[in-house]
């Protein structure tokens, strides 16, 4: 119980945290990756913290189908669609974008799990309409909202940065610059939100992979503040955040949403060759490319300690625009008529 809220159990938590050894040494940073990656179900991955208290909530609210938003690839939806599958709900996944034309990456896993794909022209319109066609079918409809960023979702990372707390304490980094993606906030403001309230000697900075048209880190601020009042009110909490207080990056989005990137294709075949670690373009391997960039410009000092937090996301390799380019640059390893 956190916050005065239950949960189901999905995790098998804590999740490790390892000590990067190859990259550290290339680096002269410590770095340490939590592996969120690593959450059980359908390739894991950081909505599933978030998800084991909606599912409670579903389940408690006596619901039969979740119904949930996001990008045609969207990781969360996937996730959702698997904590659905486990509790015997049914799932519904809403999307404004339009079908990529190819059954591919999440898509192929949300067929997998039986969760529908609805492709909408007008996305509000679209929502209410496929909540209303459960309905009619006689299911109550549970709504996870988009990326699970809410008050309830929140504590997910809320939990994770005591779990951290306690990780950093037994490896003796509680000095450590925990990294991590920030698309719809909830993963980063679980987090900042968790660490500050339970005076944790962590820091946290988030870095925006351009989820949404914020233009500059006081814009993102301005949001997080937003958050903040939410879920200060919701929870009744008894702390104080500025706007300052919010640790975010806006330089490192490297100019859209889920864009293919080289510099992001360089990182991932770097942690891939060194550790055997697999990020993904859209989020975790933005917020690689910059850590690395950060370590290059001295914005991380050398000696220092991070922690990056890997959100899973694994899945997203195979989206056909990044596929098409892996295909390019890795065609090299492809022997064919040598021998
Ligand atoms: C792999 C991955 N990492 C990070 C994030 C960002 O998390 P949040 O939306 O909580 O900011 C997402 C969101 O979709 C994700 O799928």
């Amino acid at each position: 119980m956190l916050l005065g809220h239950e949960k189901v159990e999905i995790l098998h938590l804590p999740t490790p945290l390892e000590y990067l050894a190859n990259v550290s040494a290339d680096l002269g940073v410590d770095i340490y990756i939590k592996r969120d990656d690593l959450t059980g179900l359908a390739t894991g991955g950081n909505k599933l913290r978030k998800l084991e208290y909606f599912v409670k909530d579903a389940l408690d609210q006596g619901a039969t189908t979740l119904v949930t938003v996001g990008g045609a690839q969207t990781n969360h939806g996937r996730l959702t669609a698997a904590a659905a599958a486990k509790y015997g709900l049914r799932c519904a996944i809403v999307t404004g974008d339009e079908y990529p034309g190819e059954i591919s990456a999440n898509l192929i896993l949300d067929g997998m799990l039986g969760c529908d794909v609805y492709f909408v022209k007008d996305f509000e319109a679209g929502v209410r309409n496929v909540i209303a066609k459960y309905e009619a079918e006689g299911e109550s409809v549970y709504y996870v909202p988009m990326g699970g960023s809410n008050e309830l979702g929140m504590l997910g990372y809320y939990e994770c940065a005591m779990e951290l707390t306690a990780q950093a304490e037994d490896l003796g980094i509680r000095d450590a610059l925990i990294v991590t993606t920030l698309g719809s906030l909830g993963t980063y403001m679980g987090l900042a939100v968790g660490l500050a309230n339970e005076r944790s000697p962590l820091r946290v900075k988030g870095i925006n992979v351009a989820a949404f048209d914020w233009q500059t880190v006081a814009e993102i601020r301005e949001a997080c503040m937003e958050y903040f009042g939410r879920v200060k009110a919701f929870y009744g909490l008894d702390l104080e955040m500025a706007a300052e207080d919010f640790d975010v990056e806006k330089d490192y989005d490297f100019g859209a949403y889920n864009n293919p990137v080289e510099e992001v294709r360089e990182g991932l075949y770097y942690m891939a060759r060194r550790e055997a670690i697999i990020l993904d373009p859209c989020y975790t391997g933005k917020t690689w490319a910059a850590i690395l960039r950060m370590v290059r410009e001295g914005k991380i000092a050398q000696g220092s300690k991070v922690i990056f937090m890997h959100t899973g996301g694994y899945p997203g390799i195979y989206t056909r625009h990044h596929r098409l380019e892996f295909e390019r640059e890795l065609m090299k390893y492809m022997h064919t008529d040598e021998f």
